[in-house]
């Protein structure tokens, strides 16, 4: 029997009796998965209950007042899908005659509908052969296929998707919809899943292989930081002033232009070095030429070129060896290869006369 057969027979048996899943309707269904974007099935029901006895229809939503509409979501939070679900409920109105349609580009243009409601509700209400992808199914997916990547990048969703869309049982699909997000939320849990229970045991990759401790991979990308720098060009018969200083954040042990951070700083390691900042004050007023953008790991970097043209060099060689740094001049033709970084190449640019 097919792994999608037996899912479907183990759904037939196990599925929860819930209010939505009695009649093949758009209109609750998407009611429902709006509200299940935010609250598990138990803590919802009682404001699905409630919210389909005072908008039982698109139409009733749609001639509501928004503070009513409002007043229903309470205790759900988010209220800016309620306010979505009434403006879209407006929309089916006045242009589909209150029925949903059935073209996934066209639900997409709904206001508050995204890729996995359009598919949920075109597939559970209509049949139509769209799958879904939510944590749950994303979990089970992952495992079944023994994907080993971070389901957390950018990249898995892309994946997933075409593995969920490969895997959906096209005479059923919102039944398998509904019964991967059922696995999902009972056997597939996150900790200790209760494989001997499964219907997909017996072909699902983590499972054979032991692995359900380390599929999915969930790794949180870092937070992006936003910074702003300096980079001084210090130039003297057709040399450019490099320097090497301890304890850098970046660009550690190379020689490099003289940099740093500047305006609101996340943390004390991005401050500037007190060579830099002597720098700064010993030239004041250089010559802004440019800008660019540079990213490094999870940093995002704009950095702000400043140019200084000099008669001669050993005061600037002297401030350095105070503050223990080292320093050399080298030609502009060889920057690149004496300060090893792609920050070399776009500093250059400006810098070509
Ligand atoms: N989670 C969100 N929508 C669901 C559905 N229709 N069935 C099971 N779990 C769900």
């Amino acid at each position: 029997m097919s792994p999608q057969k037996k899912l479907q027979d183990w759904y037939q048996i196990h599925k929860r009796d819930l209010p939505f899943r009695k009649k093949k309707q758009a209109y609750p269904i998407w009611v429902s998965e709006v509200m299940l974007q935010q609250t598990r099935v138990n803590a919802m029901l009682p404001l699905y209950e409630s919210f389909m006895n005072r908008f039982p229809t698109p139409e009733s939503l749609a001639s509501a007042e928004e503070e009513e509409v409002l007043a229903y979501w309470k205790g759900l939070g988010y209220y800016s899908r309620a306010r979505n679900l009434r403006k879209a409920a407006i929309f089916l109105v006045q242009n589909y005659n209150g029925s949903f349609p059935k073209d996934l580009n066209l639900v997409l243009k709904l206001p508050g509908i995204g890729n996995y409601t359009a598919r949920a509700i075109l597939s559970i209400a209509y049949d139509l052969p769209f799958a879904v992808l939510d944590g749950n199914v994303k979990r089970v997916l992952s495992r079944y296929f023994g994907y080993s990547e971070n389901i957390l990048g950018s990249k898995a969703d892309f994946d997933l998707q075409q593995k969920a869309d490969g895997f959906l049982n096209k005479d059923y699909p919102g039944d398998h919809n509904q019964a991967m997000m059922e696995l999902g939320a009972t056997l597939c849990l996150p900790e200790s899943p209760k494989c001997l229970l499964c219907p997909l045991s017996k072909s699902c990759y983590a499972r054979i292989h032991q692995m359900t401790g380390e599929i999915p991979l969930r790794v949180k990308e870092k937070k992006q930081i936003q910074l702003s720098a300096e980079i001084l060009v210090f130039d003297s018969t057709d040399k450019i002033l490099l320097v090497k200083e301890p304890k850098m954040r970046f660009l550690k042990d190379m020689f490099h232009l003289p940099y740093g951070f500047m305006g609101e700083i996340p943390e004390e390691t991005y401050e500037p070095t007190p060579f830099f900042l002597a720098l700064k004050e010993w030239c004041p007023s250089p010559l802004s030429v440019g800008k660019f953008k540079h990213t490094i790991t999870h940093h995002k970097m704009e950095f702000f070129v400043h140019r200084q043209s000099l008669k001669e060099r050993t005061q600037i060689e002297t401030l350095a060896k105070n503050f223990g740094v080292e320093s050399k001049w080298v030609p502009l033709s060889s920057l690149d290869s004496e300060f090893p970084s792609s920050l070399a190449s776009k500093v250059k640019k400006f810098l070509l006369y």
